[in-house]
C-alpha cells in the first residue's frame, strides 16, 4: 500500500513516525513531500526507505491514501497541485478542522475523510476524530480505522462537532499541561517540593487518572467520591476549584470557537462553496 504525506511539519512527521513505530506502515509504503525540502529529507535520512519528492502531485499519484498535513491556508495551492494526480479511488485524509469535507469533495474527484489527530498519538494514545464524506465506502472506513487504531482510538464524530471535539482531544494536551505547570509552580513557591518533582508526580497522576476514567470504568463523579471523603483535604480543594473555575471553560470554548469562525471566514473567501452541486 502506498501512503502519501503532503506536509512533514510537526503533525505530518509525528504521524509518520508513530505509524512506523507501530509497524502499521513500513518506510517503503511512505511517500512524502514538503514545501521546504529539508524537513522531508531529514525524515528520509532517519527512516531509510521513505521516498521523498519535491512535487506534491508526484507523491499523490498512485497513492492509496494521501494525508494532507498542511495548514488550512495552504490548502488551495496543494489542492490545485494534486487535482489531476488523484482519482475517484484515492482516499484523501485532511487533518485540519476548518476545511470542510464539502469543499474538498468539490475540489477533488477523490474519496474524502477528515481525521483530526492529537500529539498523544506519538505515544500511541488519545482519540483520533474521524468524519467521512459520502464517497467513502465501508471498506475505506475499515482501512482508515485499522490504520488509525495502530496509534490511537479512532472515534467517529459529526463535522459540526469538530471544533469542540478537537478542543478536547487535540488542544487538550496543551491546556492540561498548562494547568499542571501552574499547579507545580505554585507547589514549588509555597512548599519545599521542587517544580520538577511536582511535575513528575502530576504527570504520573494524569496517566493514572486517564486509565481509571477509561479502562478502570470510573465516571468523574465516582472518582471524586472515592478520593474526596467528606471533611477531608480533597473536599476542601474541590470547594476551591468549584468556585474558582466558574465560567473558565465556557470562556475557553467561546475563545476557540471565535478563532475557528475567523478561520472559516478566511477560508470561505478562498473556497467559495459551489451551490450548483
Ligand atoms: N500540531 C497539532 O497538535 C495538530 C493536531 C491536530 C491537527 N493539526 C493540524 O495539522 C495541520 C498541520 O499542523 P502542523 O502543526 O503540522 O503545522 P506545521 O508544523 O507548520 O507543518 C505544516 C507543514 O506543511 C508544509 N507545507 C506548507 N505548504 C505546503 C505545500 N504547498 N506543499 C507541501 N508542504 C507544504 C510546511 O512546509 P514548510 O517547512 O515550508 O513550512 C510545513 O512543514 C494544521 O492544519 C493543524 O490544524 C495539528
Amino acid at each position: 500500500m502506498k501512503v502519501a504525506f503532503i506536509g512533514t511539519g510537526s503533525m505530518g512527521s509525528l504521524l509518520i513516525e508513530a505509524f512506523l513505530r507501530s509497524g502499521a506502515l513500513h518506510p517503503h509504503n511512505i511517500h512524502v513531500s514538503n514545501r521546504s525540502s529539508h524537513k522531508s529529507e531529514l525524515l528520509a535520512r532517519r527512516h531509510p526507505g521513505i521516498s521523498v519528492s519535491g512535487s506534491n502531485a508526484d507523491v499523490a499519484r498512485g497513492s492509496h491514501i494521501v494525508f494532507l498535513c498542511v495548514k488550512p491556508l495552504d490548502y488551495p495551492v496543494v489542492l490545485s497541485e494534486i487535482r489531476e494526480a488523484v482519482s475517484e479511488k484515492t482516499i484523501i485524509v485532511s487533518i485540519t478542522s476548518p476545511v470542510q469535507i464539502e469543499v474538498l469533495e468539490q475540489q477533488l474527484p477523490a474519496k474524502i475523510a477528515k481525521i483530526i489527530p492529537s500529539v498523544t498519538h506519538s505515544v500511541h494514545s488519545g482519540a483520533s476524530l474521524c468524519i467521512y464524506g459520502d464517497r467513502i465506502q465501508s471498506e475505506d472506513r475499515l482501512l482508515l480505522e485499522q490504520l488509525m487504531s495502530s496509534i490511537s482510538i479512532p472515534t467517529i464524530i459529526w463535522e459540526t462537532q469538530v471544533r469542540i471535539a478537537s478542543d478536547i482531544s487535540s488542544c487538550g494536551p496543551a491546556f492540561i499541561s498548562f494547568i499542571l505547570q501552574q499547579w507545580a509552580k505554585s507547589a514549588a513557591e509555597l512548599t519545599d517540593i521542587s517544580e520538577q518533582n511536582a511535575l513528575r508526580l502530576g504527570a504520573e497522576m494524569l496517566l493514572g487518572t486517564g486509565k481509571l476514567l477509561t479502562e478502570g470504568g470510573f465516571t468523574p463523579e465516582e472518582l471524586q467520591r472515592r478520593v474526596a471523603v467528606p471533611g477531608g483535604v480533597t473536599a476542601e480543594g474541590i470547594t476551591v476549584l468549584s468556585s474558582s473555575l466558574q465560567g473558565v471553560f465556557s470562556s475557553l470554548i467561546r475563545a476557540t470557537h471565535d478563532k475557528y469562525d475567523e478561520d472559516l471566514n478566511k477560508l470561505s473567501h478562498l473556497f467559495p462553496v459551489d451551490s450548483s452541486n
